[in-house]
Parts: structure tokens; sequence; C-alpha cells
């Protein structure tokens, strides 16, 4: 009887030391646990007499009931402690503002890439995806460019392999003209009757490449959407009509145009179209140089023998075909003074767009 109640005495003693969910278990073990002293009383009751036994058997139930309900009630103090506790540091302000996501946006010259193809599309313009590595004859020889005709130092090219090539390596379209032949030829070659392939109205863009000195003009890399109408009857009317009604949509309905006599290898006659400047309303400033015209693109009458790398028949067929650059038409738009932001990747840039 005396070592039950040293047996409840130390272990309620010890357990007012215990203020954490590990101590608390290691207590229950300790004095509650399987080989708990308090269960080797348990254990040797056998032992004691028939007189002794049921008093003895009825102390050690006791202390073990007060054992257990001294450890429910510590357990529930421990608990509440730590429920208190977390409460405290996890404690959330919920007027506090919110930390704003950064945003993404489109790059400018997607923006302006995206517009010139709405434009285009509205005006029945299909858009033709070619692909960005090229061979010579693609991106040069099928587009009336002679080998090595000096007009090609105008396009310092990016050669991927010329081993074994001979005149035709492959490079990196410096242009997307080459997506001109690789669309009449597919229209060729999926037209019922190939001597008539059907009438093509397409818009070409993408990423072009030239082996140029970076410079604030000037990128080795940089977007072009081309335009391409081939049928009976287009005549220059048609592309003068159709780059004006163009230039009226992108730049307002009051835009002013003008054609100056050009050159390409692959139209003729050839032109470059310029809008009134859009700054200063064609009075002169520095954007347009003080000439009151901006510069925005190359266009022409598909010349023949282009037709003909394409598959189509000059004698029955014309088209007409311009092609212009989304970053220089972003750069007038929105006063960009250098090329090299564009693909600088600068935050503090392109968060303007
Ligand atoms: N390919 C020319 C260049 O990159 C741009 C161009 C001019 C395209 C006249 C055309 C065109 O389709 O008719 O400089």
């Amino acid at each position: 009887m005396n070592q039950l109640n040293d047996i409840e005495t130390s272990a309620l003693q010890a357990l007012e030391s215990v203020t954490d969910e590990d101590a608390l278990q290691a207590w229950k073990t300790a004095h509650i646990g399987r080989s708990s002293p308090l269960m080797q009383v348990f254990a040797g009751l056998g032992k004691l007499s028939k007189e002794e036994k049921p008093a003895v058997g009825q102390a050690a139930n006791r202390v073990k009931l007060a054992l257990e309900s001294a450890f429910e009630a510590r357990a529930q103090i421990i608990k509440d402690a730590a429920l208190a506790k977390s409460l405290e540091e996890e404690q959330l302000d919920v007027t506090l503002p919110g930390r704003p996501a950064p945003r993404g946006r489109l790059h400018p010259s997607t923006v302006q890439l995206r517009r010139m193809l709405d434009i285009l599309a509205e005006m029945g313009f299909q858009v033709y995806t070619s692909r960005e590595v090229e061979t010579d004859e693609f991106n040069f020889q099928f587009l009336n460019f002679p080998l090595h005709h000096p007009a090609r130092e105008m396009q310092d090219s990016f050669y991927v392999e010329t081993e074994g090539r001979g005149d035709n390596p492959i490079l990196l379209r410096t242009h997307t003209s080459p997506g001109q032949i690789r669309a009449m030829r597919d229209a060729v070659a999926a037209a019922p009757d190939p001597a008539n392939p059907p009438p093509i109205r397409i818009a070409l863009p993408g990423m072009c490449y030239r082996y140029e000195q970076i410079t604030a003009r000037s990128e080795i890399q940089f977007n072009q959407v081309e335009g391409l109408a081939v049928g009976t009857n287009i005549t220059f009317a048609d592309l003068k009509g159709t780059l004006t009604d163009f230039a009226r949509r992108m730049f307002g309905q009051g835009a002013r145009v003008r054609f100056r006599a050009d050159h390409f290898p692959f139209t003729e006659p050839s032109a470059e179209m310029d809008v009134e400047c859009f700054v200063c309303g064609g009075k002169g400033c520095s954007v347009c140089k003080r000439s009151g015209w901006l510069e925005i693109l190359g266009c022409g009458m598909v010349h023949p023998n282009v037709l003909m790398s394409g598959g189509y028949d000059p004698k029955r067929y014309t088209g007409f075909a311009f092609g212009m650059g989304p970053e220089r038409q972003a750069m007038l738009r929105y006063r960009i003074e250098d090329i090299r932001y564009f693909w600088g990747n600068d935050v503090r840039f392109l968060e303007q767009f």
C-alpha cells in the first residue's frame, strides 16, 4: 500500500513538469505503460494472500484511474497551450493590402505583328507560316536573285551548312519572301489540276536573320510580315488600293500614303510605300527626319521569274507582294529610338507596353 502511495505521489509530481507532447508520451510510458511500477503491482497481485488481494487490487485501480485522469487533464492543458501559441504566432491581418502578382504582357513586337495580321485577316489574307531555316535557292535563287549577284549583299546571311552544298547552302532566312515560293508550290501541289492552281492571298509572318553590325537602327534578328496575292487580272492598282486601305486601317482613316519607285529582284515594278508622318502630321519632325513621311514597306508586282519558280504560269497569272517590319512600325508608333531594346530583355522597357 505504501508502495502504491509512492508510485502515485512521484508520478503526479513528475507530471507537474511535463509541458510538451513528447515529454507527455514519455511520462505515459514510464508511469502507466506496460512495464511501469504500477503495472508491476498488478502483475504481483497473484502472489498476495486471499485477504490482502482485494484491498491492494482496489487501491491499485484507484491509483491507475487517478494517474489516467491526471494524464488526460495534462494532455488537454498542453493541447490548449499549443493552440494558443499557434494562434499567437500565425496571426493573420486580413486588412493588409495583398502583394500584387507581377503581370505578364505581350512583347511590343508581338502586339504590332498581331495588329498587322488582324488587319490583313479582315482584308482576306490567310496566315501561312514558313520555315526559318532555308536553302539559298528558296531565300535567293527562286526569288530572282542571281547567283553571286550584288543584291545579295543587302542581306548578309547566317550560314547553317555550306559543306558539300555548292551553290545551295543552308541559311537562316534573311526575309519572309521565300515563303512566297513555298506557298505557291503548296497550292500547286494541292490543286486538282496543277496547271490551274487556285488564287492566293496570304500573310507570311515571322523572324528573319541577317549577319549585320548591331546598331541602334539594325539588329541581327527582326520580324517581317510579308503579303502575297496571286491570281488572274491582278494589277498595280490592286496593290495600291490594298496597301492604301491597309495603311488607313493601321494608322487611321485619314492617313495619307505615297508610293516611290524602288528596286527589289523579286518584284517588277517595285515600290516603297510611305505614310504621312503621324507624329507631326506631315510638317516635318525628328521622327520623320523633317521629310513629313515615314517609310513603311516595300512592295511590287511579283516578278514573272518568281511566279514561275512557284509553279504559276506568268502568262496567265499576275500578283503583288509586300514586306514590312513590325519592329520598325512599333518604333515609329511608340517612338522607340533604339532597336536593341527589343531583344534586350530589360523588363523596364518591356513593362511599358
Ligand atoms: N524581302 C524584302 C526585304 O526583306 C522586303 C520586301 C520588299 C518584300 C518588296 C516584298 C516586296 O514582298 O514586294 O528587304
